[in-house]
């Protein structure tokens, strides 16, 4: 049985060079964190390791970004994303994540990885609107309609998904040189 705490309103905030890191097999079954999961999430790495990854999953979270998160990953592609996510204590914490699968040398998906960043307010500002927005019209129409929601709202800026994201969350300055030498070290 998976405990499932109470969501309460209070933030967690965290260091921008404290990098979050999870692998799981292709059902998001977990199989590796790093410390930085266990100390943010509050969960020890023996109740997270063979745990759903929805474990962390925060009940203001529309369905469709996962579902979006689950097409690209399962059909090979990168994405990225803002994610709230719920701790062990019930408190929340913001996180930009990069998802990525690996491969065989046949091709094959064989697990994917997550890194994650401490989000930016500004970032925070603007996906909280937007995944209030989305969670509302779920719940009243389903997230067929919440997608067409996010489909809509990326046409109003004329961007991709993937363009919207790249310019919300880009990492900058020594942020940026960090994780990609953290990438290298986990990936
Ligand atoms: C590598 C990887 C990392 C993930 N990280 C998170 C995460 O940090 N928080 C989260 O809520 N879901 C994460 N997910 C998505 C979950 O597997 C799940 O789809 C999501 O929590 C929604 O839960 P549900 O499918 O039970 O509704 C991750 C999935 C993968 C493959």
């Amino acid at each position: 049985m998976i405990y499932r705490p109470i969501a309460i309103d209070e933030e967690i905030k965290f260091s921008k060079k404290k990098f979050i890191v999870s692998k799981t097999d292709l059902k998001g079954k977990i199989t590796f964190v790093n410390k930085n999961f266990c100390d943010i999430s509050g969960y020890s790495e023996d109740e997270l390791v063979g745990a759903p990854h929805n474990i962390v999953r925060h009940p203001d979270m529309p369905r469709a970004v996962f579902y979006l998160v689950w097409k690209a990953l399962l059909s090979g592609r990168a994405i990225s994303g803002v994610v709230k996510n719920l701790s062990k204590s019930g408190k929340y914490y913001w996180v930009i994540a990069d998802l990525e699968p690996k491969f065989d040398r046949d091709g094959n998906i064989v697990s994917l990885t997550a890194f994650r960043r401490a989000a930016p307010q500004n970032v925070i500002d603007t996906t909280e609107e937007l995944y209030a927005t989305m969670l509302n019209i779920e719940k009243k129409h389903g997230m067929e309609k919440s997608i067409a929601y996010l489909e809509g709202f990326l046409e109003e800026h004329d961007m991709t998904y993937d363009a919207f994201i790249a310019e919300l969350i880009k990492p900058k300055g020594i942020i940026a040189t960090l994780l990609a030498a953290f990438k290298r070290m986990f990936g």
